[in-house]
């Protein structure tokens, strides 16, 4: 395994002190948190852990299948007490930016139904300014070269349709999804949420501002526990 696939299954691992018996766990979307998922199923197996779990994508689910994770459907959950994912960046305020996996608006809505959001990193994701990774946009596909050309006037930037070849990449809710190459400039992502969502044609964006409660975080030096001081305290 090389040094950062080992430091993703540090986190990834780490983060699961925080789910205990009768816990409701959304599960995240990415190859950080794959390692949370494989380890709650492990501790189901081995240490009769008792959840349910509510994946963020088709691929999640597919792997919480696989290691025998019980899963619900989130619209029959009052809550979940917690969700674990992963994040392509985070700054010193504990915003993020998601949705490499092209998997943002399933995570978000699960994370919005969740009390407490615990993220794994390895250092890499880390920054002062958010934005060096493009920002990710989930979009309709009616007419969305016209949103893209919105988005490339809101923001100033080059955006692109992300692409499989030659066709667009479809999300699991058959969307499309824009990447906003905005460079790292996004100092006030909390004001900016809301003009990407007002632009028809926009389904979600990919910043996930005031959400997160914990990074976790995978160093070379060892795995750190970040907590976001304005965040929901995790006990
Ligand atoms: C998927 C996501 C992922 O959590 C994010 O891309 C991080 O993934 P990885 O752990 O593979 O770097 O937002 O939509």
């Amino acid at each position: 395994m090389d040094r950062v696939e080992l430091l993703k299954q540090q986190a990834g691992v780490d983060a699961c002190k925080f789910v205990t018996n009768g816990m409701k766990v959304g599960l995240g979307t990415g190859s950080t948190v794959r390692y949370t998922v494989m380890e709650l199923g492990r501790r189901i197996a081995e240490e009769g852990l008792e959840i349910v779990g509510v994946p963020t994508s088709l691929a999640t689910e597919q792997l919480a299948n696989k290691v025998g994770i019980p899963l619900v459907e989130l619209s029959d959950c009052s809550h979940l007490d917690i969700v674990i994912d992963g994040a392509d960046e985070f700054d010193e305020n504990f915003n993020l930016i998601k949705g490499g996996g092209a998997a943002l608006l399933r995570e978000k809505i699960v994370a919005q139904e969740s009390n407490s959001m615990v993220v794994v990193a390895d250092e890499r994701k880390m920054v002062k300014t958010l934005g060096a990774f493009p920002l990710p946009i989930e979009i309709t596909p009616f007419s969305y070269q016209a949103t893209i050309r919105q988005l490339t006037k809101l923001l100033d930037c080059r955006v692109n349709c992300r692409m499989s070849g030659d066709n667009p990449v479809v999300t699991d809710n058959g969307n499309y999804i824009a990447d906003a190459h905005c460079g790292p400039t996004l100092t006030e992502p909390v004001e900016l949420e809301p003009r990407i969502l007002a632009i028809a044609g926009v389904v979600q964006v990919g910043l996930f501002n005031n959400m997160c409660d914990v990074v976790i975080l995978a160093k070379d030096s060892g795995v750190e526990t970040m907590v976001n001081p304005n965040g929901r305290l995790i006990t």
